[in-house]
């Protein structure tokens, strides 16, 4: 059960106001006054403050009367066939859109897929699949995902991206369309330099090209999103008159993007209110927040903009992201509901009412395990939520006090996210009946191929270690679903000789697709003959990849950036787990393998071999388009 603060008591500190005396709406970067169009001040009737016990007003209540709360909100198709509280605070979930941007993050269809069921079962409103003219695998994948996923009980909101062109719009509704709920996101840059320097544009162009391109997404589709990217660095006026065009034209949630992740809560939260006094038409649909943590503010940015209106935040599983990352999921959902009476009132909500979000935390921590090894993107032990340590108290005064009373220094329980004691165990006795009752509590829905193929090596590791716990189970699934399929390079052996006396040597044999030329293994062709390399380095890894590279030759030139390896479990028989990242050298793109085994020197060369199957199918098929960095429209 989470330990939830109560709100401040009576009589506690801090400034007062008097009811009724409002703060005035605050000028955006510099602006010296907001003016309301329409006339008035923002048409909010604020409904009485939430009822609370205590005959004094808290510092939270005295705060909650400063704000002008939205009012109740009208519930769209979506909320009415799901049964959701319109009044929740949206999550858009961009992992596998923004998310997939990070360098080397990188993921098939069929991850994009696994990823995108475990969103629906964490019960997120809104999944941006990816961007559909990006690639045909880009489009096929959102395409699967909106079939599937957007047809499931309980629905997402499936979203493509598409940049402001008339090309982009279409392909995104293509891939969209079989959802049950599709919905098109499309977005121009509003911000001085963006308009100057990348696309070439003028205000009026921008703003001639907004009202054009909302106006045919929503021809085509009725759940238009619109983002002006940069939204923070452009001037607010432009920026009013801009989303006030795309109201107009038909936009039902408009985007506020920091996409260079600089602006801060108090900034962001006049802005949230600049665009509720002056954009036209604004009460009509969902104000939106979107933002990158170059300064490590993404998620404080969010919540300041939920007080002051904003109802969906865009974010991603542990974060991941462009350069520093997104909003991290898990930190917002959890701030919500940990701090729920403080956000409920600040929202003007119910204290004690329906949940402020729709997420089922207890779904945060395998969601957060697979995405994190899918994409090879670790997560940091101090992270929050998620981290190894987030809920460990290892010095000794914090643990004592645990002991005695949790609440001493737990602020939520860990069973809250989800993280259970995963050390229930199968042995080598275990047969494919409770292996798979395992695989379907763990949240795996696998064919029943996939389930032998897992089977296999469930009961090849159980022969290797006594037990078998949850976290082995997930990382030998994970590692069949990483597979490359129609690998150009295959590992047959590896042989190793290391130690203090003498100069690490390894000894390898590979088949390898002779030439760059893909097709051949996928259509069947054969591979070259095996291949055996030795060489000698600093250490067995070391002398292992360098062994490969002399074994796979031509085919592909790539450089290691990065190496981890971590246990899956404690005890001296656990899973190693490796992940490397590699530098493509002909184009300058990040690839990321991973691989487990109980044999460290195994799983790294498996890893580093899936980076360069990676490396070399991307190399088959054009270059994919990213959807910020374009010339001229
Ligand atoms: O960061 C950004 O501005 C974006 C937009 C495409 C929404 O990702
Ligand atoms: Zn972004």
């Amino acid at each position: 059960m989470a330990f939830i603060p109560p709100v401040a008591g009576a009589g506690g500190g801090g400034p007062r106001r008097s009811v009724g005396e409002r703060r005035p709406v605050l000028p955006v970067c510099g602006h010296a006054s907001q003016r309301v169009r329409g006339g008035g001040r923002v048409g909010r009737s604020a409904p009485s403050p939430p009822r609370m016990t205590a005959a004094k007003t808290s510092p939270a209540q005295a705060e909650a009367q400063d704000v002008d709360f939205l009012p109740a909100q009208k519930p769209t198709k979506h909320d009415l066939a799901t049964g959701r509280d319109p009044n929740r605070v949206k999550i858009f979930d961009t992992t596998l859109r923004d998310g997939e941007q990070s360098p080397g993050a990188t993921l098939t269809g069929e991850e994009k897929m696994i990823i995108a069921r475990q969103l629906a079962k964490l019960g997120v409103d809104i999944i941006e699949a990816g961007f559909p003219i990006a690639s045909e695998g880009d489009f096929h994948a959102v395409h699967a995902i909106a079939e599937v996923v957007g047809n499931r009980p309980d629905p997402p909101i499936v979203c493509g991206l598409a940049r402001a062109l008339k090309a982009d719009i279409d392909r995104c509704w293509e891939a969209i369309k079989p959802a049950a709920f599709p919905r098109i996101h499309t977005f121009i840059a509003t911000s001085d330099v963006h308009m100057e320097h990348k696309l070439k544009k003028s205000r009026a162009q921008v703003l001639a090209i907004t009202t054009e391109m909302v106006t045919h997404a929503r021809s085509l589709c009725d759940d238009v999103e619109f983002s002006a990217e940069d939204a923070i660095r452009s001037d607010p006026e432009f920026l009013y008159q801009v989303f006030s065009a795309a109201v107009a034209a038909g936009a039902t949630t408009l985007n506020v993007p920091d996409t260079v992740g600089y602006t801060t809560p108090n900034e962001f939260s006049r802005l949230i209110r600049g665009i509720r006094a002056n954009v036209v038409g604004v009460e009509g649909v969902t104000l939106s927040v979107h933002g990158h943590d170059d300064l490590g503010m993404a998620v404080a940015n969010f919540l300041s903009a939920v007080e002051s209106g904003a109802r969906q935040m865009e974010c991603t599983i542990n974060g991941i992201g462009e350069r520093a990352g997104n909003a991290a999921l898990e930190e917002l959902v959890m701030a919500l509901h940990v701090r729920r009476n403080y956000y409920n009132t600040r929202l003007g909500r119910t204290v004690g009412g329906p949940p402020l979000t729709n997420i089922n935390h207890t779904e945060i921590y395998q969601t957060s395990r697979l995405v994190s090894s899918l994409t090879g993107m670790l997560v940091q032990p101090n992270k929050a939520i998620v981290g190894a340590n987030a809920f460990s108290h290892e010095s000794g005064i914090h643990q004592d006090g645990v002991l005695k009373n949790p609440e001493t220094y737990e602020i939520m329980d860990a069973r809250s996210v989800g993280l259970k004691d995963n050390s229930m165990v199968l042995g080598k006795l275990s047969g494919r009946h409770a292996f798979r009752s395992r695989l379907t509590e763990l949240g795996y829905e696998l064919t029943d191929e996939e389930v032998n193929r897992a089977f296999v090596r469930f009961k090849e590791l159980a022969d290797t270690k006594k037990t078998v716990s949850s976290w082995d189970i997930e990382s030998i699934v994970n590692d069949e679903v990483r597979a490359v399929d129609a690998p150009r390079v295959a590992l047959h052996r590896v042989q190793v000789s290391c130690g203090n006396l003498c100069v690490p040597t390894s000894t390898v044999s590979l088949s390898v697709v002779n030439g760059a030329g893909g097709d051949a293994a996928a259509a069947g062709d054969e591979p070259s003959a095996e291949v055996t390399t030795s060489a000698t380095g600093t250490g067995p890894v070391d002398a292992t990849f360098k062994a490969i590279n002399s074994a796979v030759g031509e085919l592909v030139d790539v450089a290691l950036e990065e190496y981890t390896v971590s246990a899956v479990t404690k005890g001296i028989d656990a899973l190693g787990e490796v992940t490397v990242r590699v530098r493509d050298g002909a184009t300058g793109r990040r690839y990321t393998g991973n691989s487990s085994d109980t044999d460290v020197v195994v799983a790294s060369a498996q890893a580093y071999i899936r980076a360069i199957n990676r490396c070399t199918i991307a190399h088959e098929a054009p270059e994919p388009i990213h959807p910020q960095v374009f010339g001229a429209l």
